[in-house]
């Protein structure tokens, strides 16, 4: 098929990459020129396992182009993928501008039968908006379906959840667009769901606002085993092994983070409010989340008495493994806090310093853990990458001043850091 994609961001140049390498034509348009002549030359702007290679052998054989013209995208395609950004408003709804000037210039553009998918997390009834709106700017009166396609790809490990998904969600309104949906993703060979338009929307929010429920559930039920001296670890594997609740998204940490979870989420409420519903459980996630953040301050003030003064490392920027992204991340919000009480922070993440750079001021960037830890009183996990897993302790401690680890991932074995000398903190994680 020929397909073109609109927006070049996490999920535009995944879905575009991921359409190419099935065999597909695509084209991804973008309207920021600069960030297009780097893709031309294969250079990405975000980090993705496997995505480079993706990209540059598909651009190799020409299943995949890039451009900053809407236009030559809109009539080279027969299905159109919406991927703009959708961030938040200041009152927490989702700012639509993007997705309502694609569909005038798609509208403006068209020269004959079009299928429009709606692939940016948006608000449940937009698919109608831009179809209310491509009706009224359409210049000859093509034929045209709009179709709800939500995207539930994790960063850090994108290409595989978008090849191998638990479910494809499409809504669609006719048997023409649903049967276009059925063959452009039969290559994968997953489930299918086929639904109404609204309910299609309304998966996207509801099953990303219920992930972050999980987390904030099990951090706060870390509370109770920080009082308690019990184990989360244990208490998330025990819950896990019941298939009703399932043992994914049950890690207790600094909270929850990312361009995904925190907007979604206020998007939701704001939704649900518009529509006179009070949506309480989803407004005490978000408060425990953000309680999970000033928690962790806490237990370093805990364990410093004066944080002032004192020198912190700081393991991991990103918001999650695998990933430079840097918004909304736990470990930036924890960092301006410290900074704030008057530490001496030192960081180190493997992918995210170079975005680091450019947001945070006062710190000191080294290039590995053992620099980082250079005459730190305390030691802070804030992202669980793999390469911190496997740290040499003994190392480690002769580069601290004071041998304390505050673990905000839960990664270490508390009874293995304490052997070695060190004075462990977990989030719940008690092992006597
Ligand atoms: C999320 C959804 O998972 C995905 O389906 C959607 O398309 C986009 O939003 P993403 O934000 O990339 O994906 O990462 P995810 O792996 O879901 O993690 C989100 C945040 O939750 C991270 O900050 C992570 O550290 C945190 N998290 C996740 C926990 O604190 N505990 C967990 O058990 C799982």
């Amino acid at each position: 098929m020929n397909i073109s994609i609109i927006g070049a961001g996490y999920v535009g140049l995944v879905s575009g990459a991921c359409f190419a390498e099935l065999g597909n034509h695509v084209i991804c348009a973008d309207n920021d020129t600069k960030k297009i002549v780097n893709l031309k030359k294969g250079v990405l702007p975000i980090y993705e396992p496997g995505l480079e290679e993706l990209i540059s052998g598909n651009l190799k054989n020409k299943r995949l182009k890039f451009t900053s013209k809407i236009k030559d995208a809109v009539r080279s395609s027969d299905v159109i993928f919406i991927a703009v950004g959708t961030p938040s408003l200041e009152k927490g709804d989702a700012d639509l501008t993007g997705v309502e000037n694609v569909a005038r210039l798609i509208a403006q553009n068209m020269d004959g039968y079009r299928l429009i998918v709606e692939k940016s997390t948006v608000p449940v009834e937009t698919c109608a908006r831009i179809k209310k709106t491509i009706s009224t700017y359409i210049k000859n009166k093509y034929k045209f379906d709009v179709v709800s396609n939500p995207e539930f790809l994790r960063e850090g490990s994108a290409i595989n959840d978008f090849t191998h998904p638990d479910r494809i969600v499409v809504g669609a309104e006719s048997q023409k667009a649903r049967q276009i949906m059925r063959q452009l993703y039969l290559p994968l060979n997953r489930q299918i769901l086929v639904t109404d338009i609204k309910s299609a929307e309304l998966i996207k929010h509801a099953s990303n606002a219920f992930l972050a429920t999980k987390i904030s559930f099990i951090n706060a039920v870390s509370r109770i085993c920080d009082k308690v001296g019990a184990d989360v670890q244990e208490v998330a594997c025990g819950m896990g092994l019941d298939n009703r609740i399932g043992r994914y998204f049950l890690h207790a940490g600094i909270g929850y983070g990312g361009s995904c979870f925190p907007k979604d989420l206020d998007a939701f409420i704001t939704i649900a409010e518009n529509l006179g519903y009070d949506f309480k459980i989803l407004k005490a996630v978000r408060d425990t989340n953000q309680e999970q953040k000033d928690f962790v301050i806490q237990k370093v003030k805990e364990a410093l008495w004066i944080i002032k003064d004192k020198t912190i490392a700081v393991l991991g920027l990103a918001f999650k493994p695998n990933t430079d992204d840097l918004r909304n991340s736990p470990s930036i919000d924890l960092i301006n806090a410290l900074i704030q009480e008057g530490a001496k922070v030192r960081v180190y993440d493997p992918k995210a310093m170079g975005k680091a750079r450019s947001i945070l001021k006062n710190v000191t960037f080294c290039k590995n853990s053992y620099q980082v830890a250079r005459g730190a009183d305390c030691l802070i996990v804030a992202t669980e990458w793999n390469e911190f897993k496997e740290l040499d302790f003994l190392k480690l401690k002769n580069k601290m001043q004071r041998a304390l680890v505050i673990d905000g991932r839960n990664i270490y074995d508390p009874r293995y850091l304490k052997k070695m000398g060190f004075t462990y903190i977990g989030i719940g994680h008690v092992k006597e």
